[in-house]
C-alpha cells in the first residue's frame, strides 16, 4: 500500500464494558466507595461553582449524601444533592465510557489558572460502571443545579445500551439506583453498609446517613463517616487535641503519639502525609511481618492499609496516612509494587521522618531518648539496610557506655566530642548484657586512660558493627581484639618496652601456661590492657569475639572452635606469685591448678561458661581452706 491513512480503533463496547465491571476491581465492595466518591466530586463542584453563581445554591442546601436500603425491593439507593446532571452531561458522562466529567472540569478551571480549584476524585471515567458488579440494573435520576433545569432519568442493564427519559424529580442532586443482583443482600445491611463506609469513604467530607425500608435518613441522624481528613487541613488549624483524637481513632490506641509529623509535599510527586511515631513499642515489633502502620488514601479515598511499600522495614513502627493525588484510585498492591510515584513518596517520607528524629535528638533529648529505648533497635536496623540513609541513621545512634551512669545513653557525636586528644579510635565492647560489660577486665586500662567505651549490648548491635564502621572519620575498634595500643606515641613506646622486659621474666610461665591449655586458647600472651585483674581472654583481630560465638551457637550455626588468646597482667600479684612458684619448682603439681583458676576467671568474667565448673569449684574450696 503507498498511501498512509489514519484509522480510528473500533470497540466492541459492550466487551469494553465487561472488562470495566469485571476486571478493573479486584472487590465487589468498591462499588460503594466508586459511588460515594461521585458523589462527594458533584457536592464539590456544586459548593465550588455556588460561591461565584448564587442561583445555583439558592434552595441554602445542607450538603449531604444518603444511603437508603430497600430490603424488600433489594434496592440501594444512594443519593447526593451535589451538581446534579443535564440530560446531556448525562448522556455523555455515563454514556461514554472513560468520559469523565469531574476531570474535564477540573482541568477546565487549571487551564483558567483558576486558584482554589478543589480537589475532586473522580478521574477516569470508569469508577460508575463498577455498580454492575453488583447491580442487575442502574437507575440514575437527576436534577442539574441552576434555574430552569429538567430532570432526567438514565436506566441500563450494563449490557451495552441505556435509555434517557424524563423524570420527576424536585430538588437537585442525584440518586443512584441499584437493583441488586441475587447474592448481593448483604448490601442491604446497615451493618455491613456502615463498615464498607468506615474502611473506604470515612474522610469524605460530606455526612453520609443511612436510611431502611426505602426511607430517607432523617437530617440529624449521626452520619457514618467521621469526615475528619486531618492531613488535608492547614498546619496552623489544626489543635493538638485534634493530632490526638485523630492518632487514638487510626492507631486503636490509649494514649497520645510521642511524635506527630504533618507533611505536604508539592512539586514532581504531590502528597499529604500525617505520621504519628508512638510512645511505646508493640508487642509485635520484632515479629517477622509485623504489619506496618500506614494507610494509603488517593484523593481522601482509601486504598489500603499497611502498607509496607511505604516507608522502609526499619520505620515500621511508624503510624499513620498517607494521600497522594498522583496516583490512581483503581490501584492495586501489586501494581504499586515498582511504582515510581510510590517510591518518591516513600523515600521523602523517610527523610522526613530520620529529620525530625534528628531534632528531637538536638531540641528535646528527653523525648529522644523515649524514643529511642521503644524504637532505637528497630532504628539501628536501617544500617543494614538503608545504605543511602545509613549517616543519617549513625548519627541517630546511641549507646550506654562506661562512663555514662545505668543503662543512659550517648551518641556517638557527643562520644567523638568527648574524646580526649590522645584516642585516635572509638572504643566498643560487645556483650550480651551492660553488667557483664561494666565489669569486663578488657576496660581497665581503656578507663585508666580516661577513655569511655561504648556498650554494644542489644542482641541487633553484633549486626550492626560492621556496617557501623566508623563514624565522622573514625574508626570503631573492639577493646576486647586484636592487641590495643593506648595513649600517646611515648606511652605506646614505654608500655611495649615494659612488656617486652616482662616478657623475658615471664618466659618459663608462659610456656607453661601455653602448654598445660594448648587445647584452649591460640596464644598466651603478657598484656598492658588491665590494670586489676590478672587476665582476661581477646579475640584475634578478625575473630568472632565471645558474645558473637554464643549468638551463633544459640542459632543452631556451625561454629568452628575458636580459640582466643588469653592475656595476662604482669603487674598483678597473683602472676608475680605463680612466676616465684615456678622459679622455685618447676615441677610443682598446684602450677597446673593455678592455671586452670586463671583460665577459668577469664571464662567466667566475659560471661562464658567454664569448660569444667565442678573441677573449678573444688579448686576453689581447696584454696579456700588452704589445702
Ligand atoms: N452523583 C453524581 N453527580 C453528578 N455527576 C456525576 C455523579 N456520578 C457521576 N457523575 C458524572 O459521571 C462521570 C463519570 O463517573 P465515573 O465514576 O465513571 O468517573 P469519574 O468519577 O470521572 O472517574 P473515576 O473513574 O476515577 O471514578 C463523572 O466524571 C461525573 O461527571
Ligand atoms: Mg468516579
Amino acid at each position: 500500500m503507498s498511501n498512509k491513512k489514519t484509522h480510528a480503533f473500533k470497540a466492541e463496547i459492550q466487551q469494553v464494558l465487561d472488562l470495566v465491571i469485571h476486571s478493573l476491581y479486584s472487590k465487589k465492595e468498591i462499588f460503594l466507595r466508586e459511588l460515594l466518591s461521585n458523589a462527594s466530586d458533584a457536592i464539590e463542584r456544586a459548593q465550588y461553582l455556588g460561591l461565584t453563581d448564587k442561583s445555583i445554591v439558592a434552595d441554602a442546601p445542607a450538603w449531604k449524601i444518603d444511603i437508603v436500603a430497600d430490603k424488600e425491593d433489594k434496592t440501594l439507593a444512594i443519593s447526593d444533592n451535589g451538581i446534579g446532571m443535564t440530560e446531556e452531561e448525562l448522556d455523555k458522562n455515563l454514556g461514554v465510557i472513560a468520559n469523565s466529567g469531574t476531570k474535564a472540569f477540573t482541568q477546565a478551571l487549571k487551564d483558567k489558572e483558576q486558584t482554589n480549584v478543589p480537589e475532586l476524585i473522580g478521574q477516569f471515567g470508569v469508577g460508575f460502571y463498577s455498580a454492575f458488579m453488583v447491580a442487575e440494573s442502574v437507575t440514575v435520576i437527576t436534577l442539574k443545579r441552576g434555574e430552569g433545569q429538567k430532570a432526567v432519568k438514565w436506566i441500563s442493564a450494563g449490557d451495552g445500551n441505556y435509555t434517557l427519559e424524563e423524570a420527576a424529580r424536585e430538588k437537585p442532586g442525584t440518586t443512584i439506583v441499584l437493583k441488586l443482583r441475587e447474592g448481593m443482600d448483604e448490601y442491604l445491611d446497615e451493618w455491613r453498609l456502615r463498615e464498607l463506609v468506615k474502611k473506604y469513604s470515612d474522610f469524605i467530607s460530606y455526612p453520609i446517613r443511612f436510611g431502611e425500608k426505602g426511607e430517607a435518613p432523617k437530617e440529624d441522624a449521626a452520619p457514618l463517616n467521621t469526615m475528619k481528613a486531618l492531613w488535608k487541613r492547614a498546619k496552623s488549624e489544626i489543635k493538638d487535641e485534634e493530632y490526638e483524637e485523630f492518632y487514638k481513632h487510626l492507631a486503636r490506641e490509649q494514649q497520645a503519639p510521642l511524635k506527630t509529623i504533618h507533611v505536604s509535599v508539592e512539586g514532581a510527586v504531590e502528597f499529604k502525609a500525617l505520621l504519628f511515631i508512638p510512645k511505646e513499642a508493640g508487642f509485635d515489633l520484632m515479629m517477622p511481618n509485623k504489619k506496618h502502620g500506614l494507610s494509603l488514601y488517593v484523593r481522601t479515598v482509601f486504598i489500603g492499609s499497611d502498607f509496607d511499600l511505604l516507608l522502609p522495614e526499619y520505620l515500621r513502627f511508624v503510624k499513620g496516612v498517607v494521600d497522594s493525588s498522583d496516583l490512581p484510585l483503581n490501584v492495586s498492591r501489586e501494581m504499586l509494587q515498582d511504582d515510581a510515584v510510590i517510591r518518591k513518596i516513600k523515600s521523602n517520607i523517610t527523610g522526613k521522618i530520620l529529620s525530625t528524629l534528628a531534632e528531637m535528638m538536638k531540641d528535646n533529648p528527653e523525648e529522644y531518648k523515649t524514643f529511642y529505648r521503644a524504637f532505637g533497635r528497630v532504628l539501628k536496623e536501617g544500617l543494614h539496610f538503608d545504605f543511602e540513609n545509613a549517616d543519617k541513621i549513625k548519627a541517630l545512634l546511641m549507646f550506654p557506655s562506661s562512663k555514662s551512669e545505668g543503662s543512659a545513653f550517648i551518641s556517638l557525636k557527643d562520644y567523638a566530642a568527648a574524646m580526649p586528644e590522645t584516642q585516635k579510635d572509638i572504643y566498643y565492647l560487645l556483650s550480651e548484657d551492660l553488667e557483664t560489660a561494666r565489669i569486663s577486665p578488657q576496660l581497665e586500662a581503656v578507663r585508666k586512660h580516661g577513655y569511655d567505651v561504648l556498650f554494644f549490648v542489644d542482641a541487633i548491635d553484633q549486626w550492626i558493627v560492621e556496617s557501623l564502621g566508623e563514624f565522622e572519620g573514625k574508626k570503631l575498634v573492639a577493646i576486647d581484639k586484636g592487641s590495643l595500643e593506648l595513649g600517646s606515641d611515648t606511652e605506646k613506646a614505654e608500655t611495649k618496652k615494659k612488656l617486652e622486659e616482662a616478657a623475658g621474666d615471664y618466659k618459663a610461665l608462659l610456656d607453661l601456661i601455653k602448654e598445660h591449655l594448648k587445647e584452649d586458647v591460640s596464644e598466651v600472651r603478657l598484656s598492658p590492657r588491665m590494670t586489676d585483674s590478672a587476665c582476661c581472654l581477646v579475640a584475634d583481630e578478625h575473630a568472632m569475639n565471645a558474645s558473637m560465638e554464643r549468638l551463633m551457637k544459640a542459632m543452631n550455626q556451625e561454629v568452628p572452635k575458636q580459640l582466643r588468646i588469653l592475656e595476662l597482667n604482669p603487674e598483678h600479684a597473683l602472676l608475680k606469685r605463680m612466676k616465684g612458684m615456678i622459679e622455685a619448682d618447676k615441677g610443682n603439681p598446684k602450677l597446673a591448678d593455678y592455671v586452670d583458676l586463671l583460665y577459668g576467671q577469664a571464662l567466667l568474667s566475659e560471661g562464658s561458661p567454664l569448660k569444667n565448673p565442678q573441677r573449678f569449684n573444688r579448686l576453689v574450696a581447696g584454696l579456700m581452706a588452704g589445702v
